[in-house]
């Protein structure tokens, strides 16, 4: 497997990890228990910074490739794009709740709170899923080795996502919660997959 690939399955076994974080949260709200509303703005902290900066120009660099290379290529499993623009837009959406939540816990914030967060949840995840079972395959089918070595050039080149979003203090949690998800095998990462 080429190096951006594995970067890019890494990145999404940390992003569904967050997602699963999140989900509990949402679940602690729903059962009105005592949801880390400081974790919960971590992690839509880090899901606003991190994978448009660093995640999804990865993936458009290798869907730019795939689009002159394959042949019969069908643009309906691959509207990257389209969905990209719309996750963001769903996250921004979804941030207003939790900034709502912050100051109002009234029963009709949170109710809000909650179906925005499992409609982002779930949006996210079918993504994901997207790309694991059409996208990267496809572009594991039909770009060159010598595509791959421009395509590892290029991300080679993108700076050290913790580094480039703070000094690292401003995810400490999420890096706790990731480093203790790879002991248990739950998440991944490395030199060239953030956090690290
Ligand atoms: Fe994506
Ligand atoms: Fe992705």
């Amino acid at each position: 497997m080429n190096q951006t690939i594995k970067t890019l399955r890494i990145e999404h076994r940390n992003i569904a990890y967050l997602l699963d974080l999140l989900e509990r949260q949402t679940d602690s709200i729903e059962k009105s228990g005592d949801p880390d509303l400081s974790l919960i703005v971590e992690i839509v902290d880090y899901l606003r910074s991190f994978p448009d900066m660093y995640h999804h120009p990865k993936e458009d660099l290798v869907l730019r490739r795939l689009r002159e290379r394959a042949t019969g290529f069908d643009e309906k499993f691959f509207k990257l794009d389209d969905d990209h623009e719309h996750l963001s837009d769903e996250l921004h959406s979804f941030s207003k709740k939790v900034s709502a939540l912050l100051t109002d816990p009234s029963p009709m914030t949170r109710s809000d709170f909650i179906l925005s967060a499992r409609s982002f949840i779930n949006r996210e995840r079918e993504h994901m899923a997207m790309e694991e079972r059409f996208f990267l395959p496809a572009a594991e089918r039909w770009l060159t080795d010598e595509d791959w070595n421009e395509i590892d050039k290029v991300v080679g080149r993108f700076p050290d996502p913790m580094a480039a979003l703070d000094s690292g203090q401003r995810f400490i949690r999420i890096n706790k919660h990731l480093e203790s998800g790879r002991n248990t095998g739950a998440a991944y990462s490395d030199e060239t997959s953030a956090p690290v």
